[in-house]
């Protein structure tokens, strides 16, 4: 749960950001577990909502409005959330925005470095997208120019890990272990890179399977597996394809500023190499601090003030979850 204050110059500012986890119950079963996370959601929301409106120093009858994840996401989650800002809305007669997880994520960039140039390049990568993205307007105009036709790059984190025998989530841990391995030992693939590929899509299932298979083929030789080398060259396949497509898409749309966001651009690799990459094409790049690439609630009401900035219509109070909102 986040708030934040709008100012007249369409300036938003992080009031607040508490953040409820249900990572630890979720590692238990190396992943998300639908039923798990909505018992978890309903049992944090209302104290968490109380932690962030006490933290931000306001209170209830100082909120303008109130923002909400629609969708994309589980629908147990998404209901709950969605229940909750509803009752706050009507309690209170405020307007409610219910708005999209991942245009959210491009969003919390703009608590930090401020208002998004127009247009600017987004390049999304969470555990269930991997997205580039046209943002004219953040708020009424986002265009879709590429994605995943497989896993999510934060998927193959997760899944890359679990052959590796590293904790879920995947991301934090190979991208410790890497910084101890040498990113040019293996040769993994880089998935739709040829010429006949579709340019701005993307594909992790192939170098999944390619971490899997080399890793299996060293076990039943009996012989030691180079973890390091393995979760380091792992990651550079990840930051090479998504930040030589950003780069490419950027530069032939003619775009001059890439956002990255999402939880996988908490990655220290891919932040890396997209700044050496950005800089030798003279884009500007915005990676938002790590706390505010993985999953947040400051980056909804971010999202829900910029709506709020362009006049945008509020949502019905009978707005629906939609799992797989586009
Ligand atoms: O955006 P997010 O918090 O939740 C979704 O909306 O999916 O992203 C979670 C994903 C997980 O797959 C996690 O492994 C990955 O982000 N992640 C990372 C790092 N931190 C989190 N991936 C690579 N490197 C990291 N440092
Ligand atoms: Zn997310």
């Amino acid at each position: 749960m986040g708030v934040v204050r709008l100012y007249d110059d369409g300036r938003v500012e992080l009031l607040a950001d508490e953040v409820a986890s249900s990572v630890e119950q979720h590692a238990r079963f190396g992943g998300v577990v639908p039923e798990v996370a909505s018992r978890a959601h309903l049992e944090a929301m209302i104290p968490t909502a109380r932690r962030a409106l006490a933290a931000s120093g306001l209170g209830l009858e100082d909120v303008h409005s109130v923002a909400v994840t629609a969708g994309p996401g589980l629908a147990g989650a998404l209901l709950v959330g969605l229940a909750s800002a509803k009752a706050y809305a009507a309690v209170l007669g405020k307007p409610l925005y219910g708005v999209n997880h991942l245009a959210g994520h491009v969003a919390a960039d703009t608590v930090q470095h401020g208002p998004l140039p127009s247009p600017c390049l987004a390049l999304l990568v969470s555990g269930g997208h991997t997205q580039l993205l046209l943002v004219e307007d953040l708020a009424t105009k986002i265009t879709e120019i590429g994605s995943t036709i497989d896993d999510a790059a934060g998927e193959a984190y997760d899944k890359v890990a679990r052959v590796l025998n590293l904790p879920y989530p995947g991301g934090p841990p190979i991208d410790r272990l890497a910084k101890q391995g040498n990113p040019e030992a293996i040769a993994f693939p880089r998935g739709l890179t040829g010429p006949r590929d579709a340019k701005y899509d993307f594909s992790f299932s192939g170098l999944k399977t390619a971490v899997a298979r080399w890793v299996e083929e060293r076990e039943r030789a009996g012989e030691p597996i180079p973890l390091a080398d393995v979760a380091a060259s792992f990651q550079e396949a990840v930051a090479d394809v998504l930040t030589a497509k950003a780069v490419r898409a950027a530069t032939e749309l003619g775009v001059g500023t890439l956002v990255i966001s999402g939880g996988v651009a908490a990655n220290s690799r891919l932040s890396g190499l997209a700044g050496e990459r950005c800089a030798e094409a003279g884009i500007e790049l915005r990676v938002p601090r790590p706390r505010l690439c993985t999953d947040n609630g400051a980056m909804i009401a971010a999202l829900g003030a910029h709506l709020v900035a362009a006049d945008v219509a509020p949502s019905e109070l009978d707005i629906a979850a939609d799992p797989a909102l586009p």
